[in-house]
């Protein structure tokens, strides 16, 4: 195992790579623990803590040009992070991808203290009859211009569309459309239709906000919900897809019942 307290450009006889053309120390630990895991670091971005764990080999861990983020991240055999430019977080955010699978996050996501965004469940469950795992990993999708408020967890499978926001202490475990607001646990559609913009309530001027003449507003992200509202995530728990697979299989069972 190498415990790196200092993130520079870097190889090993494993394989192991860091490629960074600057230097990061303090508040730095990169473990390598296996082969052929590689950091990619953009030569401008810094950070308040970068703590990055490569437990198995072929792991990969891409971060874009961000300033002053906070990461604690595990990444496992096969596992991908990448996380984009200009994301910010209040405090430390955790990341876990093992088992082949990737976690993106996308440009300028915006990340509240103590959020979790992990793919995996850090110990196999499995069917006693079976054997079969019933917890495999999952990638996970966190889309640019999310905002993931206080104490979100993002769970495998998730898949957030751009421009969205998670309320707090929320649980998101599957698709959530773009620009809405997701809440409760697991997360639902609570509102369609937002723009969510950077400007502190407080700290940035003017001290009311009432509408968007306010503030410069970020075109880009100015967008309806895209999705039908019957979606799966749209909070009525039912789907077009689910509608039709009850209805197939009631018909399924209709035909069993008349051949018996
Ligand atoms: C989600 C949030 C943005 C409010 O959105 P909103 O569209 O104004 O939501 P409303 O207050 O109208 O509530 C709509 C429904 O969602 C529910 N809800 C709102 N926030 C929720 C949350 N965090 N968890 C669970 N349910 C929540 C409400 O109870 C309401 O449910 P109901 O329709 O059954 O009564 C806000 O509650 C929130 O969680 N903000 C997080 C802010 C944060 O974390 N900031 C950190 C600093 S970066």
């Amino acid at each position: 195992m190498v415990e790196l307290d200092v993130a520079e450009s870097y190889q090993d006889e494993n394989g192991n790579e860091i490629v960074f053309d600057g230097r990061l120390e303090g508040n730095v630990t990169i473990v390598f623990r296996g082969r052929n895991n590689r950091l990619e670091i953009h030569p401008e971005a810094t950070f308040r803590e970068l703590n990055v764990q490569f437990d198995c080999d072929n792991g990969t861990a891409l971060f874009g040009h961000s300033v002053g983020s906070s990461w604690r991240v595990r990444v496992g055999e096969d596992a991908t992070v990448r996380v984009g430019r200009g994301v910010t977080t209040t405090e430390v955010c955790g990341v876990s991808a093992v088992e082949g699978t990737t976690i993106r996050i996308g440009n300028d996501v915006m990340i509240a203290s103590e959020v979790q965004i992990r793919g995996d469940d850090g110990h196999p469950i499995f069917d006693v009859r079976t054997g079969v795992r019933v917890n495999p990993a999952k990638s996970i999708l966190v889309g640019h211009h999310v905002w993931l408020g206080w104490g979100v967890l993002v769970l495998g499978g998730a898949k957030i569309r751009a421009g969205s926001v998670i309320g707090a202490k929320s649980v998101v475990t599957r698709k959530i459309p773009n620009n809405c607001i997701a809440a409760g646990a697991p997360a639902k559609v609570v509102r369609r239709d937002i723009a969510w913009e950077r400007p502190h309530l407080s700290l940035a001027e003017p001290p009311y906000k009432p509408d968007i003449s306010t503030i410069v507003k970020t075109e880009r992200w100015w967008n309806l919900t895209e999705d039908s509202p019957r979606s799966k995530a749209d909070g009525s728990g039912k789907s077009r897809g689910a509608g039709l697979r009850r209805r197939a299989e009631r018909l399924r069972d209709g035909l069993r019942e008349s051949h018996d």
